[in-house]
């Protein structure tokens, strides 16, 4: 061995030697800051503008310590279902708040999510969960933590004062959920438990319902109950109440079990409720309903909601998804000011616009005889409505089927797709009066559904729903010449490019995505870039089509110069 060799050799172990003696110092290091962690809370500590200055050994708490060696002696993949936050897609975690939390102060920008390791980020008030009631907060997830799984759920700290305890609950339930294998919310009805579930079926492939149970479970992960499903269809499970017993416990989750699999109990942050104490009042033969997913839809909010209530619409259903722009006061608003009946539901789910649509038709089955599902710059018109000097809210109804103990369970009109028709930005007085040119053929369609017609499975494509069943009911399409929907989806490019940022259709892909090029989704023309492309303003213009903006320029424009449209912003 030459002296160079043996040179090399002694470096080489010298090296090894001293990474090892490392190694053991950081264990030992690590072990020793764990264990003589101070016992004071992050109440003694935090600031909210301090938080990136919080060391580590403040927020390392007893209780957390507790968590982890839980943890450890326990591994995650054998942890109860039961979970108090989900991680969405981009790293934003949301935080389901203990019930006791009172939101009620104007004080939301003082709200952070301290994370384990003592990284903080903002809170957001993102909304309230339909089954729990209970506020929902969003905060990104730090870097720091990115790589130390599993996640943990964060506390919520407002000024130094913790909100929501992990201490308080069960080392196990502080785990972070999946958003992707998830139960993610359930709905009660007279008769049984809806569950809506990610990660159980497959597109196009439900699993059978005889494979699968719903599983109740309480705060300590415990089952306290099994009921069979009885319907499994895409995200939709439903099942019988399980017997009284259980409904002593106060946070009971509900989650699916796939028979015959390990880790086989899903994660769930769907809060079960017994079935509503009052009858079902009985279905109503005349309330005509609409209902949509919404994201950062504020702006044409007030043109949709006045057109289609003037035309019949008794009460709006929106699914927000997670919407920025203070959608809740602009509903707010529509009713103080305008009267209208506008519900928001928050659905912050990623790509579950078919699930909410599932939940619509199963939550409002008695209240409403028909439900319009179609999108906000979408607009139900009649070519035989262009004559009238003024809106009838009988419109609508006509060109539903008068007898209810006929087939017809389902209604579904054709859709015209509009154009940028030369416009550069968002027409002021609204989509109606600003984009005139759309493509000739018509495209697709959208439907009003009878709740009480559609399939137990709830299943639907956005489009239209699953019928029951039984034989006993029927679609019914409406000639174009009778009714068509507007749709306003190519509007200038700056409201165009946002929008298709955000796909809502669970089996839809992101234009970015280069699967399924040849979609019917995908935009003719346009590349998978979200580039203007060029011409963009004189595209998709085939017809002139006048006829919504003519009528509608009738029914809420002013008379004179510098008249506006009655949903115009002062
Ligand atoms: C949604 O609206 C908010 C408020 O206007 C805005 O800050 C946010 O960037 C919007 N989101 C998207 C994806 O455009
Ligand atoms: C309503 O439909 C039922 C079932 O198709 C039919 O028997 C009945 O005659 C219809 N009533 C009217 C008024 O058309
Ligand atoms: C709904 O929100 C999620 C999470 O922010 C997002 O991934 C998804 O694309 C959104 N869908 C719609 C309809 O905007
Ligand atoms: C629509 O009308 C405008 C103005 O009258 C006209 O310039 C244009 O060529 C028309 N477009 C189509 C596709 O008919």
């Amino acid at each position: 061995m030459g002296r160079r060799k043996m040179k090399t050799a002694h470096v080489f172990s010298f090296a090894v030697g001293f990474l090892l003696l490392f190694s053991f110092f950081l264990l030992l290091h690590v072990n020793n800051h764990l264990s003589s962690s101070s016992p004071s809370t992050i109440m003694d500590v935090v600031d909210t503008n301090k938080f990136a200055s919080v060391h580590h050994r403040h927020t390392l708490t007893n209780s957390l310590l507790r968590e982890h060696q839980h943890a450890a002696t326990s591994p995650p993949r054998q942890s109860p279902p039961f979970s108090h936050s989900v991680l969405f897609p981009d790293w934003q975690v949301l935080v389901l708040s203990p019930a006791a939390l009172v939101v009620d102060d104007h004080h939301h920008d003082d709200l952070s999510c301290v994370f384990h390791n003592g990284a903080a980020s903002a809170a957001r008030l993102a909304g309230t969960i339909p089954s729990s009631g209970r506020p929902a907060f969003l905060c990104t997830l730090p870097n720091s933590v990115r790589r130390l799984r599993p996640f943990y759920t964060p506390r919520l700290v407002r000024l130094g004062k913790i909100l929501s305890r992990t201490e308080d609950a069960p080392p196990a339930a502080s785990l972070m959920a999946r958003w992707n294998r998830l139960a993610y919310e359930s709905l009660s009805t007279a008769r049984d438990v809806l569950v809506f579930a990610k990660g159980v079926n497959r597109p196009s492939v439900s699993r059978p319902a005889a494979e699968l149970r719903c599983v109740f479970v309480d705060a300590d992960g415990k089952t306290v109950a099994e009921t069979d499903v009885t319907s499994s269809a895409q995200e939709v499970f439903r099942c019988p109440h399980p017997p009284d017993i259980i409904i002593t416990t106060s946070d009971v989750r509900v989650s699916i079990r796939v028979l015959g699999e390990e880790e086989s109990t899903i994660s769930t942050v769907a809060t079960y409720k017994p079935p509503p104490s009052l009858p079902a009042s009985k279905t109503s033969t005349s309330t005509l309903c609409a209902s949509t997913m919404v994201y950062n839809a504020t702006k044409f909010l007030p043109e949709w909601i006045k057109y289609h209530s003037s035309v019949g619409v008794d009460k709006f259903v929106l699914y927000d998804n997670g919407s920025e722009d203070d959608l809740q006061s602009a509903a707010a608003r529509l009713r103080d000011a305008g009267g209208y009946d506008v519900d928001v539901v928050y659905w912050p789910w990623p790509k579950t616009q078919e699930a909410a649509f599932s939940h619509a038709a199963a939550a409002h089955r008695d209240a409403c005889a028909w439900m319009a599902f179609v999108d906000v710059d979408e607009f139900v018109f009649s070519p035989a409505w262009s004559g009238s000097d003024a809106p009838d809210r009988t419109l609508l109804g006509s060109l539903l089927p008068k007898n209810r103990t006929g087939p017809v369970g389902q209604v579904s009109i054709h859709c015209h797709e509009f154009g940028p028709s030369g416009r550069l930005a968002h027409p002021r007085g609204g989509v109606t009066q600003g984009y005139t040119c759309r493509t000739r053929a018509e495209k697709r369609h959208k439907s009003i559904v009878r709740p009480d017609a559609v399939d137990e499975s709830l299943a639907n494509s956005i489009h239209h729903f699953a019928l029951d069943r039984s034989g006993k009911w029927e679609t019914d399409w409406l000639r174009p010449g009778r009714a068509v929907v507007n749709h306003y989806k190519f509007q200038a490019w700056d409201e165009f490019r946002v929008k298709f940022r955000r796909r809502a259709s669970s089996y839809v892909s992101d234009w970015t995505d280069r699967t399924n090029p040849g979609s019917n989704d995908r935009t003719p023309g346009l590349g998978f870039h979200p580039v203007e492309p060029e011409g963009w303003a004189g595209r998709f213009c085939e017809v002139n089509d006048t006829g919504l903006r003519d009528v509608t320029r009738r029914w809420f424009g002013g008379v004179g110069p510098g008249a506006k449209m009655e949903w115009e912003e002062e």
